[in-house]
């Protein structure tokens, strides 16, 4: 993105898939599974609105925090309710970081909330070359703020474990966000149970898998000085009533193992979608993909986002991820039958395209 002022590049990356997928569109842009909660939640959330006369409880908030320190092996200690990941992502400036390490293509808020606050990042740019691959070697010594994803947006990438360790050092905060880690089935590389990292934050959201968007929740696990440092200048009742709710629900044993089950389902939605994806001429599918959504590389991607969007299908671009081009297109896992749709109008942009290039 060289050559863009510093408010373009801010507003490109604050670009999200939201803004791609208008009303009325078939939505491959947003990477949410459900378009509302599940009925069982949407009833938990209901009778919640009964506790809204009073102010979000120290109980309330303790029994979030056991739920979800029991869903991941941690103590309740070890957790703090966030009003989604990104507000874990804005919290990190109040640690004061002299040089934040943040690795690229990956989402983009982390980097915006630390431009913004004024502190120095180095951009540890992953390459298609290496499969968007970690390269701990990259990231500066010096850093003593690290910040990826994991399973990484855009490119499905689903980092080990092992290899996001390695970047823990003395006097470091290693922030992983796993956003969609509860939509890989067992999440074999989540961080989210291991107590054992010094400096580690795992940031983990409801909104994926939960149809949660517009709630707001998910939460932080972490040491607990390190937690109270990041929350040292959050209002007084920084989550609501239903935030808690939710968390506390999607915690339970039956809301992980529905997930697990999502999670299976959408692997093998996955591997549909991406077989009938590279038998589109031109297209490329970044493999192996982990998470519930595609990064493909057409030639002339943003002619075919536009010529898709005249369709009424909405696909995510990908050039405002840095490292990513006008020929990157992000695209969610959808079920075959919905797949189908975008399958059959790509393939008849392209071959539309290519016959007028060579007329
Ligand atoms: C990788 C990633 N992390 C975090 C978020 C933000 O999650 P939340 O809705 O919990 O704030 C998103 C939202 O798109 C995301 O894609």
């Amino acid at each position: 993105m060289a050559g863009r002022d510093g408010n373009d590049e801010r507003a490109l990356l604050r670009h999200h898939g939201d803004v791609d997928a208008a009303p009325g569109l078939l939505d491959f842009a947003v990477n949410v599974r459900l378009t509302r909660p599940p009925s069982w939640l949407r009833d938990r959330l209901a009778a919640a609105l009964d506790r809204l006369g009073g102010y979000p409880s120290a109980a309330e908030d303790a029994a979030a925090r056991h739920a979800v320190a029991e869903r991941h092996g941690r103590r309740p200690e070890d957790v703090l309710v966030l009003g989604g990941a990104a507000e874990g992502f804005a919290l990190l400036p109040v640690l004061r970081p002299t040089l934040a390490a943040v690795v690229h293509p990956s989402f983009t808020e982390p980097d915006v909330a630390l431009a913004d606050a004024g502190v120095p990042i180095h951009r540890v740019q992953l390459t298609a070359e290496d499969g968007y691959a970690l390269r701990p070697e990259l990231v500066p010594e010096a850093a003593d703020l690290v910040v990826l994803g994991n399973p990484t947006n855009p490119t499905s990438v689903l980092h080990p474990a092992d290899a996001i360790r390695r970047l823990a050092r003395p006097g470091r905060v290693l922030v992983v966000d796993e956003a969609f880690a509860d939509a890989v089935p067992g999440e074999p590389e989540s961080l989210a149970g291991a107590a054992d990292v010094p400096g580690l934050i795992v940031l983990r959201s409801l909104t994926k898998t939960w149809g949660l968007s517009g709630l707001r929740a998910g939460y932080a696990l972490g040491a607990p000085e390190l937690l109270a440092a990041l929350a040292r200048h959050r209002p007084q009742w920084p989550v609501s009533t239903l935030t808690l709710e939710a968390v506390r629900a999607c915690s339970e044993p039956a809301a992980v193992a529905e997930a697990e089950r999502a999670a299976t389902e959408a692997a093998e939605h996955r591997q549909a979608m991406t077989a009938a994806l590279l038998g589109v001429p031109g297209v490329t599918v970044h493999r192996p993909a982990a998470a519930p959504f595609l990064l493909l590389r057409v030639p002339g991607g943003a002619r075919l986002r536009a010529a898709l969007r005249e369709r009424g299908i909405a696909v995510r671009r990908g050039d405002t991820f840095p490292g990513l081009t006008a020929d990157h297109l992000r695209v969610a896992v959808r079920p075959p039958e919905t797949s189908a749709m975008l399958i059959a109008a790509m393939r008849a942009v392209l071959a539309g395209t290519s016959s007028e290039e060579v007329a």
